[in-house]
C-alpha cells in the first residue's frame, strides 16, 4: 500500500504526531523548524549540533526522544548539505533519507517540515509531489515471494503528512496517483519470471481495467497475433513454453481527440535465446519488462488522475528462450508491417516484438507513440544508471519529454537518430538486419524502431540502465513512471 499522505497546518512544537521531521545544513545552520523545535526545547538541538552529533551532512539523520516543550514523541534531523546547494534533488534526497529512517522506528506516521524549505525555482505543489514521491519509494517493500510473517503488532510506517496550507491536499492527490503507478511498475519488474509471464502480465492488465471503470483492455494470443502477420514477435516467443500476448489497454478521457500511444517492451526473461547469454548476471533480465511494467504503472496512474485525454497502451509480452524450436542466427521473420527482418543475433529481441507492436499501435491513429523499453547494454554504457536514453527525430517532442524527466528527478538524455547510422542495419537477406555492429549499439536500436513510425511523431525510451537497480537486493525503480506521468500531466495543462 502506498503511504497515506496528507497535509497540515500545526506548528511544529503542539504536532502531538510520534515523529517530527525537519532538516539541518551543514555549518550550523537549522531549518526554520527545527529552530523553532530547538527554541521550544532550550536547546536540544544546537547542543547535538555543538557537539557535532549533528552534522547537517547529506544523508545523516539523527532521531531524538521526548524533548522537553515538544507535544512529539520524535524528532527526526535530517542532514541537508550545504545551505547554498539546497535544491530540487536536495530535497528529495533528504525525503528519501527521512523515510528510510522512519521505516525502522516504532511508528505508523509522521510529519514532515521538510517541504517548507525554499527550494530555487520550485513551487509547494512540486515540493510536495517529490517529497511524497521520493518517500514512498523508500517505504515500498517486496514481499511477495517471502514466507508469510506472522502479523506484527508493532506499527508499521505508512502514512505521512506535510506542513502545507489545505489547499496543497490536491498536489498529494496527484503523488499519491503516482506513486501507485510506481509501485505497479516496481512490483511487476521484482516479480521472479516463473510468476511474472506474459500471461500473468496480461491478468494484471485485465485486473486493471476491471478495477477502473472506462478502461478498455484488450489481450491477443498467438493465434490472433499470426492473423495480424506479427512474424517478428511470434519468431521471439518460438522458443519459449510460456506463450506470448499483446496487451492493449485505452482510457478515454477526451471524446474524439486522438490518443497517445504508450508501448513498452515486456519480455518477461531475457535468456538471449540461441545466442544465450553469459551466465553472469543472467538473472537481472527478469526486469527485461521494465518497459512494459513502466507504460502500465504509467497507464494506471493517468486513470487514477482521470486525466482529460486519450490514451492507448501497448504491450508486447513474450519470453525469449532457446527451446527447441527457438529462431536461429540467419532466420528472417516478415514483421506485421511487411518488412523483413534478418535475425543476426537472437538477443536482440527488444526491437523485433516492439516493431510489430509499433505497427499494431498505428491503427489507433495515435498523435503521438512513446515506447519504452529495456534495449540495449549500449545505453547503459553511454548514459550509465542516471539517465534513460531518449531517441526521437521531434525536436519538440523531445524538448518536451526531456523537460518531463527533469521535472521528476527522472531524467533522460537525447541521443541522435540521424540517417547516418541506418546503414549499419543493411544485410543483403532481407530489408533490414536486427543488429547494427559494434558502434553506436543504442542508436541502431532506435534507427530500427524508427523504421516501422515512419509518418507518427515518436519518441524511443532505452531505459536499461534506469529500469532497475543492480545486484542481489537490486529492485526495479519504476522508471520512466514520473517521466511519462509528467509529459501526461503538462498536456492537459
Ligand atoms: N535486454 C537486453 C538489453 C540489456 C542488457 C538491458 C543489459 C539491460 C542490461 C537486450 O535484449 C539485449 O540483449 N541487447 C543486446 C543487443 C545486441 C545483441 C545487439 C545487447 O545490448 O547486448
Ligand atoms: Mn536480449
Ligand atoms: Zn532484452
Amino acid at each position: 500500500m502506498t503511504l497515506l499522505f496528507e497535509v497540515t497546518q500545526d506548528a511544529p512544537e503542539t504536532c502531538a504526531a510520534p515523529c517530527l521531521v525537519v532538516g539541518a545544513f551543514e555549518d550550523r545552520v537549522l531549518s526554520a523548524a527545527a529552530l523553532r523545535i530547538d527554541e521550544k526545547s532550550g536547546g536540544a538541538i544546537t547542543r547535538l549540533v555543538d557537539s557535532g552529533d549533528i552534522s547537517g551532512k547529506p544523508g545523516s539523520t539523527h532521531v531524538l526522544f521526548a524533548l522537553p516543550g515538544i507535544a512529539a514523541a520524535r524528532v527526526l534531523v535530517v542532514g541537508l548539505g550545504e545551505i547554498g546547494k539546497f535544491d530540487a534533488a536536495r530535497l528529495a534526497r533528504a525525503s528519501a533519507d527521512a523515510a528510510r529512517t522512519l521505516k525502522g522506528l516504532p511508528l505508523d506516521r509522521a510529519v514532515s517540515y521538510l517541504t517548507e524549505l525554499d527550494v530555487p525555482g520550485k513551487d509547494t505543489a512540486w515540493k510536495l509531489r517529490t517529497a511524497a514521491l521520493a518517500s514512498d519509494a523508500q517505504a515500498y517493500k517486496y514481499t511477495a515471494t517471502f514466507k508469510p510473517k506472522p502479523k506484527s503488532s508493532q506499527a508499521e510506517f505508512s502514512a505521512l503528512a506535510f506542513a502545507a496550507p489545505a489547499s496543497a491536499a490536491a498536489a498529494l492527490a496527484q503523488a499519491t496517483a503516482i506513486a501507485d503507478g510506481v509501485r505497479f511498475a516496481r512490483e511487476l519488474g521484482n516479480l521472479p519470471p516463473n510468476i511474472c509471464t506474459p500471461a500473468y502480465i496480461a491478468a494484471q492488465a485485465q485486473k486493471l481495467a476491471a478495477d477502473h471503470p472506462g478502461v478498455g483492455c484488450e489481450i491477443l494470443d498467438e493465434a490472433q497475433m499470426r492473423k495480424l502477420g506479427m512474424g517478428a514477435l511470434l519468431g521471439v516467443a518460438a522458443g519459449s513454453a510460456n506463450a506470448p500476448r499483446l496487451i492493449a489497454l485505452q482510457w478515454n478521457g477526451a471524446g474524439e481527440a486522438a490518443p497517445y500511444a504508450l508501448v513498452g517492451k515486456g519480455v518477461t526473461f531475457d535468456s538471449g535465446g540461441i545466442n544465450i547469454k553469459p551466465s553472469a548476471g543472467m538473472e537481472e533480465m527478469k526486469f527485461d519488462m521494465g518497459g512494459a511494467a513502466g507504460v502500465l504503472g504509467a497507464f494506471l496512474a493517468a486513470v487514477k488522475l482521470k486525466l482529460k485525454l486519450n490514451l492507448v497502451c501497448v504491450v508486447p509480452a513474450v519470453e525469449n528462450m532457446p527451446g527447441n524450436n527457438a529462431q536461429r542466427p540467419s532466420d528472417v521473420v516478415t514483421t506485421m508491417s511487411g518488412t523483413t527482418v534478418e535475425i543476426l543475433n537472437t538477443d536482440a529481441e527488444g526491437r523485433l516484438i516492439l516493431c510489430d507492436a509499433l505497427t499494431f499501435v498505428q491503427k489507433f491513429k495515435p498523435a503521438v507513440i512513446i515506447d519504452a523499453a529495456t534495449l540495449t547494454g549500449a545505453c547503459v554504457v553511454a548514459l550509465g544508471k542516471h539517465a534513460s536514453g531518449l531517441m526521437t527525430k521531434d525536436d519538440a517532442l523531445a524538448s518536451e519529454l526531456l523537460a518531463a524527466g527533469e521535472a521528476t528527478l527522472d531524467r533522460a538524455w537525447r541521443l541522435p537518430l540521424w540517417d547516418d547510422y541506418q546503414s549499419q542495419l543493411d544485410t543483403g537477406y532481407a530489408d533490414v538486419a536486427n543488429i547494427g555492429g559494434k558502434y553506436a549499439g543504442a542508436i541502431t536500436a532506435g534507427c530500427f524502431l524508427s523504421r516501422f513510425t515512419e509518418g507518427f511523431r515518436w519518441a524511443h525510451l532505452d531505459i536499461a540502465g534506469t529500469a532497475w537497480e543492480e545486484g542481489r537486493k537490486g529492485s526495479g525503480t519504476g522508471r520512466p513512471v514520473p517521466l511519462l506521468v509528467q509529459y501526461l500531466l503538462d498536456r492537459v495543462g
